[in-house]
């Protein structure tokens, strides 16, 4: 079971897009999928789902006990699954401030599923005990880049927090991939790349994902990208990226 963390610090990043797509994606292509959203916000749990009221939650697993099989929702894509978020979440650095081994809560349920071939995990714009839980229950990390002014600028705390946790906690947590969206085809987009891919090197995808609104509908009408417009070019680039990422997933 391949889990991947999908994490930056920095909000509008397209986390949740990203989480979403490769999601369907890979569910598409045959394999069995799970998201796991553990941002308070709701936004991967929105989209796949239509509505906010699924009971019982993330906040359920990792704060009374419910076992993470109990939270499991289908959604519309065959393969693909859902555990939901919801907003209490956003109290969980507070109610897990003093629980013995609260970094490892999301570690431990996900320990209990066995029948997955990939679990991607959306985190928060935040390196709370969320995000930190996320770390320590994924086989790797994937952070998404927007090619937008600033875009490294708090990757480094990213990136002290991650070497924090392999140094103290006994985790591995690789970079699995960087991929970068939001691709403007401008001269600010080409210098950020450049930085980025300067930064990351051959971590950073060769596909880049462009802006394209059929992108942000699809999200918003809570349809699949894939059936709603297969065509656009944000189609075309993600199913790009998903052959990279099975393509690097079958190599390490
Ligand atoms: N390729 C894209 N083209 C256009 N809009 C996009 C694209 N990817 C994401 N978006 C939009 O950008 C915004 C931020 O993306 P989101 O995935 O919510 O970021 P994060 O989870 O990092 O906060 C959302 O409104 C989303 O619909
Ligand atoms: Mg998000």
């Amino acid at each position: 079971m391949r889990i991947f963390s999908l994490a930056n610090n920095k909000g509008g990043v397209t986390k949740t897009t990203t989480t979403v797509n490769l999601g369907y994606g890979l569910a598409r292509a045959g394999h069995r999928v799970l998201i796991i959203d553990t941002d308070a916000q709701s936004n991967s749990t929105y989209s796949l789902l239509g509505h906010l009221d699924q009971e019982p939650t993330l906040f359920d697993v990792l704060i009374n006990g419910t076992k993470i099989s109990d939270a499991l929702v289908a959604t519309q894509q065959e393969n693909l699954y859902l555990v939901p978020s919801s907003i209490n979440l956003s109290a969980a650095d507070l109610l897990m401030a003093s629980a013995p081994g609260r970094e490892r809560k999301l570690a431990r349920a996900l320990a209990q599923l066995e029948d997955f071939d990939y679990v991607l995990i959306d985190t928060p714009p935040n390196l709370g005990v969320l995000t930190v839980n996320a770390f320590m229950a994924c086989t790797d990390v994937i952070i998404p880049i927007a090619l937008t002014t600033y875009a490294l600028i708090g990757i480094s705390i990213l990136e002290n927090t991650m070497q924090e946790l392999r140094d103290n906690l006994d985790v591995e947590l690789p970079i699995f991939g960087v991929i970068a969206n939001l691709d403007d085809h401008t001269r600010l987009s080409a210098d950020v790349l450049s930085a980025v891919r300067e930064h990351f090197g051959e971590k950073l995808f060769d596909t880049v994902i462009p802006r394209n609104i059929k992108v942000e509908e699809a999200h918003n009408q809570i349809a699949c990208l894939f059936d709603y417009a297969p065509n656009s070019t944000g189609a075309q680039a993600y199913n790009k990226l998903i052959q990279e990422v099975l393509r690097r997933a079958e190599r390490a």
